[in-house]
């Protein structure tokens, strides 16, 4: 007799099976059948040098690491990627060699920072996340994607999915900011953006960087080691790579630091078992660059063989500009220290996503066309709106912004407000190393200039340049010299110059902040003070009673306790990109609302940090009756909290409700939350959901975000929000326990605008 229970449970666990392949199966999709049997075809074919070729990714032009016969190596099959090589004839002319020359005809990968933006550029990274909307990101790294495969690059270094808790560390402007939950979703729109949601011949492969903890260095001093309990890595730190990995990402960037004491690039428990059997990641490992040789520099390898070796086995499948591998890796095989089944298993998926990506039938660039994508007229209009979505309004004093459109009479004051290279931030393909002059930034000078037309006068006071003390990374590599200070006697001219400035003016627009190279790699700073002479000029600004509003252009958030007060509204436009100058137009004269939040707890000075939301709670909490400052000397809490940013209007959250007040552990809830705008003008809110596990086998962090999404409400107008709140939300990785698991427990949920919501409801989770 037919049984129902049987084929009802038969047909559940076909459907698991189905689920379960599917999730197994996400990464196995990274290239077809066809792509893996055409790579396992030529690796039989390969000679071990060939192979290790492959491993190598040779520096381009500006690191000069191809040696002295860099043809001659490429005609031996001894170079599988290029890093660093931008200029398009010499990408087909080298592309050409491996093609015809090289014996087995396989073309090489051509890798290269393209962190936001190619030609045009969209905002920094840190500012993209402050959009709380993963569709910027995509937007602009979809966008970017067909300026660099049109340029010849197939691969992007990129995203940085990195978690920085401290603003000391100069890296925090490359990623998302403090947070797993937003950093996952800005790392998967990034994987989509350059990808697609298969790679073909249109996509860009990401390398998902740095893996990981790199934001972790202790003081915030970039390449520092990293101790972070295996508990905060799985709750924290891996949360984006996996949300990455999970979307399809092709190749992962191993960091430089030590890891609890293991340098990441030589980890096996990060690059075997976390990401290639936990994760069942199919793509390859890339190490940062120089990286593999580092491991003898860390003192963990005895020389640049052993290096090789414990890369390797560690699951590093390509080594990134320091030639350790092509020097060493076929020996260690014949020594039979490794075999060859190890390094078959590194260069299969390199081959495999070669042939995916479509290169081996399409290995040249069309030169012809190159400038006309790059130069496509659309990117400027996207630049533009992306940039005024990501801008965050921290204060608007008497509603002083948006300014009045019909002002004659305006200053701009500080070196930033016409700086090219300050407006678009680091990592610039055709930018840094003074190869800029073909993309056109708009500076904050000259977007002013540009919506307040030739009727109004707009007076500049620029000012000197705020200055580094040390000389960086970059600045040795391009030969760049710090140049001293401003004297007293310029310094006084200048301040005389801003003061009459701004007493002819109705209004004064000061744009402070960092030079773009104050952050970034090697750029970590010890305190997050507005350098040089621009708190001066602020002040001497304010001191002619006209209304000054401060534009900040910098990469981490800055002390600001000593500028706030002479400024009547601060807008944080970080580094906005091409279009930049002409976006804080639209904000500041009210043509774009504000509706960016911030993606980091913004400090009241660097000794606080590191600072972040998502701490556990003490046996003292902050939000308990007498709660007092846990510093001496300074409020414990932050300036502006994660998640903070104002509008021109103004928004209200009621109404929270769960659709089941109890759940067991295996089930989901939903949450629901009213938003409206109570104001007289259209805006964004952006609707945060944050929940705390009250009891439990580890103690939970006092807040954590699980949802998220930015709206746009008219004037009067209400929407009702739903957030889904099951396993994916409420499970966490115990230290007890040593496993992912939802537990039973009260839960609090709080749903609003920012980290500090109070709007609250409660749910109980039982076991089932
Ligand atoms: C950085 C990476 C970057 C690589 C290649 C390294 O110094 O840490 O983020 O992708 O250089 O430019």
């Amino acid at each position: 007799m037919f049984d129902h229970r049987k084929s009802a449970y038969f047909l559940t666990c076909v459907s698991v099976l189905l689920l379960a392949g599917r999730a197994a199966s996400a990464q196995n999709a990274l290239y077809s059948a066809e792509a893996r049997q055409r790579a396992e075809a030529l690796l039989k074919q390969m000679t071990i040098e060939e192979k290790v070729g492959q491993m190598n990714e040779s520096s381009g032009r500006v690191m000069q690491g191809l040696g002295d016969k860099p043809d001659d190596l490429i005609a031996q099959g001894g170079v599988g990627s290029i890093l660093w090589q931008n200029d398009v004839k010499e990408i087909n002319r080298l592309q050409r060699i491996a093609v015809e020359k090289s014996r087995l005809h396989i073309p090489i990968l051509f890798g290269y920072d393209v962190i936001h933006g190619y030609r045009t550029t969209f905002p920094v990274p840190l500012a993209m996340a402050s959009s709380w909307d993963p569709a910027v990101e995509e937007e602009a790294q979809r966008f970017a994607a067909v300026d660099t495969r049109a340029a010849g690059i197939q691969m992007t270094f990129t995203p940085m999915v990195d978690i920085a808790r401290d603003a000391r560390w100069g890296r925090i402007v490359e990623g998302a900011g403090e947070d797993p939950y937003l950093g996952a979703a800005m790392a998967r729109a990034q994987v989509r953006g350059f990808q697609g949601t298969t790679l073909n011949e249109k996509s860009v492969i990401v390398s998902v960087k740095h893996f990981a903890g790199y934001g972790a260095a202790e003081g915030g001093r970039d390449y520092d080691s990293a101790y972070i309990p295996e508990e905060l890595m799985h709750n924290v730190y891996l949360k984006p790579f996996h949300a990455a990995a999970e979307q399809g990402a092709a190749c992962f960037m191993s960091a430089y630091m030590d890891l609890n004491d293991v340098p990441a690039t030589g980890n096996r428990w990060l690059l075997t078992d976390v990401l290639k059997k936990e994760w069942g990641f199919q793509g390859f490992v890339l190490s940062d660059a120089f990286a593999v040789r580092s491991l003898a520099t860390h003192h963990f390898a005895s020389d640049p063989a052993d290096a090789a070796y414990k890369a390797v086995t560690a699951g590093l499948d390509m080594d990134m500009g320091s030639l350790t591998y092509s020097k060493n890796l076929a020996k260690l095989v014949k020594d039979g220290k490794l075999t060859e089944a190890q390094i078959d298993a590194a260069v299969l998926p390199i081959l495999a996503i070669k042939f995916q990506l479509g290169l081996f039938e399409h290995p040249y660039l069309d030169e012809s066309k190159v400038d006309a994508t790059l130069n496509r007229p659309e990117g400027l209009t996207l630049a533009r709106r992306l940039a005024a979505r990501s801008m965050v309004l921290l204060k608007n004093d008497a509603r002083t912004l948006p300014l009045n459109g019909g002002l004659k009479k305006v200053a701009v004051i500080g070196s930033l407000a016409d700086s090219r290279v300050d407006i678009e931030g680091g990592w610039t393909v055709e930018g840094l190393f003074g190869e800029g002059g073909k993309s056109h930034p708009v500076t904050v000078l000259a977007g002013i200039r540009n919506r307040l037309g030739a009727g109004a006068q707009v007076a500049y006071v620029g000012g000197p340049t705020p200055q580094k003390v040390f000389p960086g990374f970059f600045d040795a590599l391009i030969g760049r010299k710090i140049t001293p200070p401003p004297s007293e006697t310029e310094v006084a001219g200048v301040l005389s110059k801003v003061k009459s400035a701004a007493a002819d003016a109705e209004a004064v627009i000061a744009v402070l902040g960092e030079s773009t190279d104050m952050n970034g790699e090697a750029a970590s700073r010890a305190t997050l003070d507005l350098p040089g002479i621009q708190q001066k000029m602020l002040e001497a600004a304010a001191a002619s009673g006209k209304p000054v509003i401060v534009v900040l252009l910098n990469g981490r958030p800055l002390d600001l306790r000593p500028a706030a007060p002479h400024a009547r509204a601060i807008l944080e436009a970080w580094y906005p990109g091409t279009e930049g100058g002409n976006a804080v137009a639209d904000v500041l004269f009210g043509d774009v609302n504000p509706g960016g939040k911030l993606p980091l707890s913004w400090p009241r000075a660097a000794g606080q940090e590191p600072l972040y939301y998502n701490h556990t709670r003490t046996h003292a909490p902050e939000d308990e009756p007498g709660f007092t400052s846990r510093y001496w000397d300074l409020d414990s809490k932050p300036l502006y909290p994660f998640g903070y940013g104002l509008s021109y209007t103004a928004f209200q959250f009621t109404n929270l409700r769960l659709s089941k007040t109890s759940i067991r552990t295996n089930e989901a809830t939903e949450v629901a939350v009213d938003v409206k705008n109570t104001g007289s003008v259209a805006g964004d809110a952006v609707a945060q959901i944050y929940i705390h596990q009250r009891s439990g086998s580890a103690s939970r962090p006092v807040r954590e975000l699980k949802g998220f999404r930015r709206v746009a409400l008219k004037p009067g107008e209400t929407q009702t929000l739903k957030f889904p709140l099951g396993k994916e939300e409420l499970q966490f990785w115990s230290p007890a326990t040593r496993k992912w698991a939802v537990e039973p427990a009260a839960f609090d949920v709080w749903a609003g605008e920012d980290s500090t919501a109070s709007l609250h409801a409660e749910l109980r989770v039982v076991t089932p």
